[in-house]
């Protein structure tokens, strides 16, 4: 099958990387559906884009932190388009604070998102994935996952469990010609990013060694490539400048 005759779900697609990455492939010719919490002007946004460049979109809104919600907005893709042959884990948030001051709920709310929502979207694609033998599954987690950061125990918690969730799925789905890998960002250039004092952004960027913050298109990039790579599974690829050398 061509990359025009394929589909994909980009979840949290309204906005910043998940923008770009819905764009970058629909480019391809890729039908993209686009996932969001709440933000339709938004979401409008980045349907106008990707029709301007000629490409295929439509918008699902749905809370993935909700695994019924998940369930039903792959179930929804599948029934409009057909089938779903690519998944983007995008959709993220922070609640950032010290640990001694972290409420439960900024704890749980960041989990829910950025890990169990992963894990719902995921274990839903999965099926349609299983039957057709072929999906690419990829999660966008942080250096925070890798490095961990102060002020972000439960959102580098979660950026490190969806590495270790996908090399999990890689494993149990390999056989079956579905890939699942991981891109993780460094300080890239959209809303999420500038939450941070200009003083922690500031001092972070000064440790980049390509000396700028990314670009919601650097990320776009990377998960372009791992969707056409076939044999790449289980691999967490880093996009940030050269900040995390392992
Ligand atoms: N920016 C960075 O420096 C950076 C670095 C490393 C990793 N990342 C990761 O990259 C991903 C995208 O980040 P970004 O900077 O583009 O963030 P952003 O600009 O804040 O956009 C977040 C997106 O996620 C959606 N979203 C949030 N909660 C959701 C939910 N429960 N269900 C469905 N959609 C939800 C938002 O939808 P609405 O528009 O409806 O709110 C929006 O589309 C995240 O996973 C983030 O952790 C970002």
């Amino acid at each position: 099958m061509s990359w025009d005759q394929r589909t994909a779900l980009v979840t949290g697609g309204s906005r910043g990387i998940g923008r770009s990455i819905a764009l970058k492939l629909a480019q391809q010719g890729i039908a993209v559906a686009v996932n969001y919490r709440g933000n339709t002007a938004a979401a409008q946004e980045t349907q106008d884009l990707i029709r301007s460049h000629g490409g295929q979109c439509a918008l699902y809104p749905a809370d993935v932190s909700d695994a019924d919600q998940a369930q039903s907005l792959v179930n929804t893709v599948v029934k409009d388009w057909g089938h779903l042959d690519i998944l983007v884990n995008n959709a993220g948030i922070t609640r950032d604070t010290l640990v001694l001051r972290m409420r439960m709920e900024d704890w749980d709310r960041v989990i829910a998102t950025n890990l169990t929502g992963v894990f719902a979207c995921t274990r839903a694609a999965l099926r349609p994935m299983l039957k057709q033998r072929f999906g690419r599954i990829v999660t966008i987690s942080s250096i925070a996952g890798l490095l961990g950061n102060a002020g972000q125990a439960n959102y580098s918690a979660a950026k490190a469990g969806v590495i270790g969730l996908m090399r999990s799925v890689a494993r149990e789905v390999a056989s079956r010609q579905i890939t699942a890998n991981v891109v993780a960002p460094g300080i890239i250039d959209t809303e999420m990013a500038h939450q941070m004092t200009p003083e922690a952004y500031n001092q972070l960027l000064s440790q980049v060694p390509l000396g700028r913050a990314g670009r919601p298109e650097d990320v776009a990039d990377a998960v372009w490539f791992l969707v056409q790579a076939d044999y790449i599974t289980g691999q967490t690829l880093v996009v940030d400048g050269g900040l995390v050398m392992d």
